[in-house]
């Protein structure tokens, strides 16, 4: 029920959209909660206050010389200005090398220690893909949204599947791209336990906004608790929940609908066991080897309609992966059993496909 209250929720659960009004703890940046946060904001804040000052007192010499030096009348003939005073000079030009030179090395440091994660870090691997994020742990748990021991330093290796995400949690001052094609990298040690945004910062594409989720930093020892629960999960769950919850932690929801909308792929709502007319002609009957196929290789039968965009799930749901996931759209066609979201199931579909694997192409 849980699972499918999730699923249901779409790309971007409602109780993430507070994080956004939290955003400025301060006026600028949120809370710092993680090591490397304090060294950031030192850059920051000096380059802020060196350009408020720099500021006042250019315009505010602007302002003065303008009043003091303007034209008094007709006869106000402009005199003879110097045009060379070495010593301002020298001293206009040292100061600024001096004031770079300081903000390069201190920002250089900070640089280093961000590009280079200690040895013992705990690695979790990050891939982005339009329009969602699929954080892999150390023993192949997949989930949307990011969880971090508290105090211990987590090394992202990250790639995308497909054009250029920007991985960014505000609150740990990191920031760096994800590109198709390689592997990036950044770390950081999460100070404070809590919960804190994480979002794309590179325009993606119509579902960019959706690529919001969140990092739970938990407190000492609840992490492996956490990581526990979460991998024997689906094992526990009944197969038609747990194929909600891989469905939504898949990002099959970003183009299928539950509610019989049409998006960028077809609704999930009574699509098994229906008849669904195909891209390059005839019809097929949507059973479980018509989705299986359909997951594995989605270019092979599209529905007519709707382009073929969606990217492969071979080597990311395994089959186990794929029954539990049919089981789950038997139930939105009113089939096998009763359907988790119990107020909005219809009743069993006689004319649906009672579960044979034929697939019947009509010329
Ligand atoms: Cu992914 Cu913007």
């Amino acid at each position: 029920m849980n699972a499918l209250a999730h699923a249901a929720g779409g790309s971007t659960p409602a109780s993430l959209r507070p994080f956004l009004a939290q955003l400025p703890d301060s006026f600028w940046m949120p809370a710092q909660a993680s090591s490397a946060a304090g060294d950031v904001d030192t850059v920051f804040y000096a380059i802020y206050w060196l350009s408020v000052f720099f500021f006042a007192v250019i315009v505010g010499l602007m302002a003065w010389f303008v009043v003091r030096y303007r034209r008094r009348g007709p006869d106000d003939v402009a005199g003879r200005t110097p045009s060379h005073n070495v010593a301002l000079e020298i001293t206009w030009t040292a100061i600024p090398v001096i004031v770079s030179a300081v903000l390069f090395v201190v920002g250089f440091k900070g640089f280093l220690n961000l590009a280079t994660a200690p040895r013992t870090a705990y690695e979790i691997s990050v891939t982005g893909q339009k329009w969602q994020w699929f954080f892999t742990y150390p023993n192949g748990h997949v989930s949307n949204e990011l969880h971090v021991p508290v105090a211990q330093p987590v090394r992202l290796t990250m790639t995308s599947e497909d054009v250029i995400h920007s991985l960014w949690i505000p609150a740990f001052r990191v920031k760096k791209d994800v590109v198709p094609g390689r592997y990036n990298r950044t770390w950081f040690q999460a100070e404070t336990a809590g919960t804190y945004p994480l979002l794309c910062t590179e325009y993606c594409g119509t579902g960019h906004s959706d690529m919001l989720t969140s990092v739970t930093v938990h407190e000492p020892g609840q992490f492996e608790v956490w990581l526990d629960q979460e991998s024997n999960l689906l094992a526990d769950l009944p197969p038609a929940e747990a194929g909600a919850a891989l469905v939504k932690r898949n990002g099959c929801l970003q183009c299928h609908s539950l509610d019989g909308s049409a998006q960028i792929g077809p609704t999930f709502r009574d699509l098994f066991g229906s008849s669904v007319a195909i891209r390059d002609g005839g019809t097929i009957i949507a059973d479980e080897n018509y989705i299986r196929q359909s997951i594995l290789e989605p270019a092979a039968s599209v529905v007519a309609g709707f382009e073929p965009v969606m990217p492969t799930y071979a080597g990311k749901l395994k089959d186990q992966d794929i029954t539990t996931i049919i089981a789950f759209l038997k139930t939105l066609s009113g089939l096998g059993g009763a359907e988790p979201e119990a107020q909005a199931g219809p009743g069993p579909d006689d004319s649906g496909n009672d579960g044979a694997a034929a697939v019947t192409e009509v010329p």
